[in-house]
């Protein structure tokens, strides 16, 4: 089986130059926003409502969609891209969110770091799909990341995923179909009846809803 590497990130880490507002956010902010490895063994386990983890977040909106409807519950953000979690940042600062924190960087680096059965929750929206066969071991998705999120995840926790791309649909299935940890709920693929409400259309959703895709949900749940 395949053994993730622990800094093995492939995708884009930097984009265009951060605006110096942005950069001045990024002073005053990140210490209060950006979680810090050593702090996550000490984030308790029933503070909050619910823990809920969004992983591959892009440009952040979804994660300020759900913070902002659900007040009481925790939030924790994670994707590798600078510019993105940056942009999450000044969404924070301005919207004076205070239930949400940001890991900018690989997720696989802190899978081990949390409480077990910490979350009740776990999104990967549109997860890269990294075509090209010999590219598959850069997927998000695999079985050694499912073996930790299978310890963060709570008992009937859900985990979902949505995916515009055929190939990684079926990729998603192979992932879980071995797997007796996770209860496959209900699928979707068709998108107006799949996507919870409380989810917004996050980037890549737009983009492929625009081109006439459609988007495929899958919901687990771990035994
Ligand atoms: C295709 S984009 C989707 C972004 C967003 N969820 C959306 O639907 O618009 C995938 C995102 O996952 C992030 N990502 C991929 N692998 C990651 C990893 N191992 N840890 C953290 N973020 C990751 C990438 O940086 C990228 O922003």
């Amino acid at each position: 089986m395949f053994q993730r590497n622990k800094n093995l990130f492939y995708g884009r880490r930097k984009g265009r130059r951060i605006s110096l507002t942005n950069s001045k956010i990024f002073e005053h902010y990140s210490h209060k926003f950006y979680l810090q490895e050593e702090q996550i063994h000490k984030i308790k386990l029933n503070e909050h409502r619910k823990n809920i983890l969004e992983i591959g977040f892009g440009n952040g909106d979804n994660l300020v969609h759900m913070s902002l409807n659900k007040p009481y519950d925790f939030f924790i953000g994670c994707d590798a891209y600078y510019n993105g979690c940056i942009k999450l940042l000044k969404q924070i600062v301005d919207k004076n969110i205070n239930n949400v924190k940001i890991w900018p960087d690989d997720i696989n680096l802190i899978m081990k770091k949390f409480k077990r059965n910490f979350f009740d929750l776990i999104l990967i929206l549109q997860p890269d799909p990294w075509q090209k066969k010999k590219h598959r071991r850069r997927r998000l998705i695999q079985q050694k990341f499912l073996d930790d999120i299978s310890q963060i995840l709570k008992n009937q926790g859900e985990l979902i995923i949505s995916t515009d791309h055929e190939e990684m649909k079926s990729w998603v299935l192979e992932q879980f179909h071995i797997r007796d940890d996770f209860k496959w709920m209900k699928n979707g693929y068709h998108y107006k009846n799949a996507k919870p409400e409380w989810i917004i259309d996050t980037k890549y959703t737009n983009k492929a809803l625009k081109n006439n895709k459609v988007v495929n949900w899958f919901f687990f749940k771990k035994n």
